[in-house]
């Protein structure tokens, strides 16, 4: 399901929780007949970041409502220890913050064995190769445009230059199942520089949420955002 890194084709994947949270049924239908590539599902502890948002129960009704692919990122102090809820409520693809994960490497062990893609997630203020023992092991890396914990914010120009050193690292090492995805920030007027760099999947909160619950205006919003990745 996940985008390999030599693919052309660009993934959009709107964050559930920047949308209409009291109309969530009718934001993942709406999403569906969008032609969303996968769920974005941002779950936060209030420790890690600020907020909190959703969690399990809403995960595993989710889960009844749709076939979409569930990537759900979980922004908390403890993966190791609560990743198994997540996998077991119907995650796809699971992406720990590299930051806060004890024991990297038991953790995307444990979500293979479950079946499920294991991705992790940096923060702007996390140098990319903190990433680099596990790069051969893990499906996604989410580079952060933003410091995580709020939708809407400002994209950090320093994103683009990460995802670059990232790819060419990548493919200096053959490693071509790697998925790189760009979360915080994204929109019309940055995901071409993001996809010439290397990125393929773009959660996009702000960009595709503006207002009304409506198919078609999502529609449209993730055409345009596909579009400006399309060969020049
Ligand atoms: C950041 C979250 C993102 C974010 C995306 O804390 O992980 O998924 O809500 O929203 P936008 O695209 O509006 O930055
Ligand atoms: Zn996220």
């Amino acid at each position: 399901m996940v985008t390999r890194l030599a693919s052309n084709l660009p993934r959009i994947s709107p964050s559930l929780a920047a949308g209409n949270l009291m109309r969530l049924e009718d934001e993942i239908k709406a999403l569906e007949e969008a032609g969303a590539d996968a769920l974005h599902f941002d779950v936060m502890d209030g420790h890690f970041v600020p907020l909190l948002t959703i969690g399990v129960p809403i995960l595993e009704q989710t889960r009844q409502l749709t076939r979409l692919h569930l990537d759900v990122h979980i922004m908390v102090t403890n993966p190791d220890s609560v990743a198994l809820h997540y996998l077991t409520a119907g995650a796809d693809t699971l992406t720990f913050p590299i930051e806060t994960a004890v024991h990297a490497m038991r953790l995307i062990d444990q979500i293979h064995e479950f079946g499920k893609l294991a991705g992790v997630a940096i923060n702007p203020g996390t140098p990319w190769q903190a990433t680099t023992a596990i790069l051969r092991v893990i499906d996604k890396v989410t580079v952060m445009g933003v410091n995580p914990g709020f939708s809407r914010q400002k994209h950090i120009a320093g994103t683009c230059q990460t995802v670059a050193e990232l790819t060419k690292h990548c493919l200096e090492q053959n490693y071509n199942h790697l998925c790189i995805q760009v979360d915080g920030g994204v929109g019309p007027e940055n995901i071409s520089q993001l996809y010439d760099a290397g990125a393929r999947d773009f959660v996009a909160g702000g960009a595709v949420f503006k207002g009304t619950c409506s198919a078609e205006a999502y529609g449209k919003s993730i055409n345009e955002l596909r579009s400006r990745c399309l060969p020049k």
